[in-house]
């Protein structure tokens, strides 16, 4: 929060008045302080550069001017990678602010596990010379390896920016050494390393010029190893060390843990008696040349993450040439997009109908198209069409159907900008939602061709029968399929519904949400330039009402719905109000979903989580937190937390990357939220709202964040959609009657429990009837494959999209047994060898 920061921005003016006050006591030392600029700012990140660059310059600029003035040393740590170049941008100014004063005691740290270490000191020693200035170089290996490799992971990166085998890591740190050791004109290298080869390899690097560096360490780590620099050499030494209470300083304290514990490291394998020296001196270019310099074989790149096809591209949108790139081709693509929005029966564009005007959320004078409703005619050719279609797909073969999702997917791929823009001015959607978005529905086509080239393979699969007879199942195609999709995720529930249909054989009439006409019209041009014949997959523009017609259609063979449990009750009373087959209802709907935060959790966790869960995408997620349960011993620090977390939330014109929240769909959708609202007025108490300008809400259906406390799961109706929060403070003791609350609601879609006590948190797994249970983190997300997704009870029928069973309730089931003994006689049996 913006108190945090203040606080952390006191604590070290104090410190470094204390250190400057006490420094002549201290004969011939010089201590000093490092800075870490994340304690300085509460969204210190690339998106938010405009506010944080500004204020955490000001705010360095006064440290290190009352450093000057002490002459005691400032160091500015070195944190995650995707916050190396705005760093940069800040202490690049402070070193232009500092150049006039005499003073030498200004510097960073580089880590040398990021690739980019070379280059940034060769920028660094490029700048100290340009404004004849001495920096100060502390050359470390780097404290985030792990978290590096994990959000590589997740963004689905092309590759990691860290190395990913520690002796790749150690050449790293020599080589970057020997660059500042050459440098000492301008650098004042210090190097911070518990690694006695390293060391080593530093000493033997200053053939004998042991002025102009020094050696750190980290306080209670690598006393032993400079005891004896210490003795042999005269090289100073300084010590970091952390100060600060427990609890400040636990993410450190943690870091250290792992650090040490860490099998790969350094000062762990020293203390091992079974590991021979020379194997622990061992010099890592020998051992990399070895290995060919090959990156660690149980890191797969984040592409390779996933049996049987390919992770989904991701953006660096933390990196500025990809977020401008991607940003000037999606104006482009905006520019060139079609301006009619129509079905599409057999690949013909048919804008017959009603016509609607669809308008950017964030901006009604943005006009995106005119969107044009189906006719009665239209549906019953449509499905003409595709039940004649139908079988020819089928016998298609699985091979051929699964190759032609992957190819959708990879024009998904290519035609990125194209729906991301879509994504943004017709949804409303941010520009990391619209990313995950398309990434979402980029996995389910690789998910759904991995897992239906297996179950759908034409061969069956074999069962275990008598001899004399073969016995097999086979999964086929049912005929057609309808699928009603949401406006909230246009692109991925719109074609996880589709080709799953069409994965399993079926032919497939789809409905996308009457505000995302235009998403869903690009992607279904895309799957028919991808090979999915025109008379098997038709494109059905239209509110309820259409789904409606198409759900009465004696021809439908199943239908995928996701949407409101309302409407869900509906589908399923028309489609039992029919004479004929009983087909499948796949409907994925409402929840009332909770995080629960005991005493234990980690508050900084909590708050994250709980406003990444309720206010991203303004609430309009199913799987987002409504509700969120705190104990009663922390409730108020957490909802303290909240607040300050509030505050800081951006609502804007997703356009920007710096928008955090962008508008809800519609005016309907406002409507409901501004009466929920007034009803909270009634029975809560207001908690938070975050600030939103009148300028926004003057042109979009903006509506700002809020949170009330409310007594109990009971003064809620139902599900609201958007960006509200409740709260409700509970007793320990009355931890099962929550649990039952939570389970009494009917819902049973998301549910996330943050606390440091395993016991507890398997506890709430077993009892909590949820369909997807997150422990210490958000519950919205769902990643294909990673975390199949869909609830229980008045959230949903399931199988879950994006899990294993998905496809199955897209098919027919049909089992073939055939005597091999019609012939006359048992063959195989009859020739078994003695
Ligand atoms: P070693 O055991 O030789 O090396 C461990 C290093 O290898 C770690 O960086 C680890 O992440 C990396 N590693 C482990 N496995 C792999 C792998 N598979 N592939 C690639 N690399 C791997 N760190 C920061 O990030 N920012 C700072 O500002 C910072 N300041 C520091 C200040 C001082 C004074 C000191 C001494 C350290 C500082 N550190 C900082 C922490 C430092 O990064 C770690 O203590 C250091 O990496 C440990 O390295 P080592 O040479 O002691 O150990
Ligand atoms: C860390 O915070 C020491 O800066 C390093 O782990």
């Amino acid at each position: 929060t913006r108190e945090d920061a203040e606080a952390y921005f006191r604590s070290y003016e104090a410190a470094i008045e204390s250190i400057g006050e006490n420094r002549s006591r201290n004969d011939g030392a010089h201590p000093g302080i490092s800075v870490k600029l994340s304690a300085l700012h509460p969204r210190y990140s690339f998106a938010q550069e405009a506010d944080c660059v500004p204020i955490l310059t000001a705010r360095l600029k006064v440290l290190a001017r009352k450093a000057a003035n002490y002459n005691i040393c400032l160091t500015v740590d070195a944190e995650e990678v995707d916050r190396l170049e705005t760093s940069l941008k800040i202490i690049q100014s402070v070193i232009e602010d500092i150049t006039l004063t005499g003073w030498e005691g200004f510097g960073l740290a580089v880590q040398a596990y990021g690739k980019r270490a070379m280059p940034l000191l060769d920028n660094l020693i490029e700048t100290a010379r340009l404004h004849s200035k001495r920096i100060q170089v502390r050359l470390v290996k780097g404290a985030y390896w792990d978290t590096e490799i994990k959000r590589a992971q997740m963004k689905g990166l092309e590759d990691y920016p860290v190395f990913t085998r520690r002796g790749h890591t150690d050449i790293s740190y020599l080589a970057c050494a020997q660059k500042l050791l050459q440098s000492r004109d301008v650098i004042y290298p210090m190097f911070g390393t518990h690694n006695a080869y390293t060391v080593q390899a530093v000493l033997d690097m200053t053939d004998g010029d042991m002025a102009g560096f020094e050696f750190q360490r980290l306080f209670g780590m690598g006393d032993s190893l400079y005891d004896i620099v210490l003795k042999e050499e005269k090289v100073p030494v300084r010590i970091y060390a952390p100060v600060g209470v427990h609890q400040d300083l636990l993410p450190y304290l943690v870091r250290r843990l792992l650090e040490n514990g860490a099998n790969s490291s350094f000062v762990n394998k020293v203390f091992d008696e079974a590991i021979e020296p020379e194997i622990l001196a061992r010099d890592p270019v020998e051992a990399g040349l070895e290995r060919g310099f090959a990156p660690h074989p149980s890191i797969p790149l984040p592409n390779r993450l996933f049996w049987g096809r390919d992770n989904s591209q991701g953006y660096d949108l933390d990196d500025a040439p990809t977020l401008q790139g991607l940003l000037a081709a999606m104006e482009k693509a905006f520019d060139n997009r079609e301006i009619n929005a129509a079905s599409i029966v057999h690949g013909v564009h048919e804008k017959t109908g009603l016509s609607t005007d669809i308008r950017n959320p964030a901006d009604r004078d943005e006009a995106i198209g005119t969107s044009y409703s189906a006719n009665d005619a239209l549906i019953e050719r449509a499905f003409g069409l595709a039940a004649k279609a139908q079988p020819h797909w089928n016998d298609l073969t699985a091979t051929r159907r699964s190759a032609i999702l992957n190819r959708i997917a990879d024009l998904y791929e290519s035609n990125a900008a194209l729906l991301l823009t879509l994504c943004v001015r017709e949804a409303g959607k941010t520009l990391p939602d619209a990313v995950a978005e398309l990434r979402e529905a980029v996995d389910f086509c690789r998910y759904y061709a991995a897992l239906g080239l297996e179950d759908f393979n034409e061969n069956g699969q074999n069962l275990r029968s008598y001899t004399g007879e073969s016995n097999k199942i086979l999964l086929q195609g049912r005929g057609t399929f309808v699928c009603i999709s949401p406006w909230n995720f246009p692109l991925a529930i719109f074609t996880g519904q589709v080709v799953a249909a069409l994965m399993a054989g079926n032919a497939v009439l789809a409905k996308p949400a009457e505000q995302t006409p235009f998403v869903a019209q690009a992607a279904i041009t895309l799957m028919h330039r991808a090979g999915v014949p025109k008379d098997v997959l038709h494109l059905l523009i239209g509110d309820g009402s259409v789904g409606e017609k198409l759900v009465q259609h004696k021809n439908v063979a199943g239908v995928a719905f996701t949407g409101s449990t309302n409407a869900a009750w509906a589908i399923n009373r028309t489609l039992a109000a029919k004479d004929g087959a009983i087909v499948p209802l796949i409907a994925e709907t409402g929840g009332q979903n909770a995080i629960v935060a005991d005493s234990s959790a980690l508050i900084e966790q909590v708050v994250d989580d709980v406003v990444t869960s309720a206010f991203g995408s303004a609430g309009q997620r199913c799987s987002a937190a409504r509700v969120l349960f705190v104990q009663e011993g922390v409730a108020d620090k957490t909802i303290k937390m909240l607040q300050g977390a509030m505050a800081q939330l951006k609502i804007g014109h997703p356009q920007f990357y710096s928008t955090d929240i962008g508008p809800l769909i519609d005016e309907e959708a406002l409507a409901a939220l501004q009466r929920h609202k007034s009803t909270l007025g009634g029975i809560g108490k207001f908690v938070a709202e975050t600030p939103l300008a009148d300028e926004l809400k003057r042109h979009g259906h903006y509506f700002a964040p809020i949170a009330y406390e409310i007594p109990d799961l009971g003064s809620l109706e139902g599900e609201v959609f958007g960006p509200a929060l409740h709260i409700i403070r509970y007793k320990t003791e009355q931890l099962p009657e929550v649990i039952r609350s939570i389970n009494e609601s009917g819902y049973g879609l998301t549910f996330g429990y943050h606390t440091r006590i395993d016991a507890a948190a398997e506890k709430a797994v077993r009892e909590v009837n949820a369909g997807n249970i997150y422990i210490n983190r958000s519950i919205i997300g769902a990643v294909v494959g990673v975390q199949p997704f869909g609830g229980n009870g008045l959230s949903g029928t399931g199988p879950k999209a994006g899990g294993p069973y998905y496809l199955h309730r897209f098919a027919a089931e049909k089992t073939v047994s055939i005597n091999t003994t019609a012939a006359g006689g048992n063959a195989s049996l009859v020739m078994l060898e003695e």
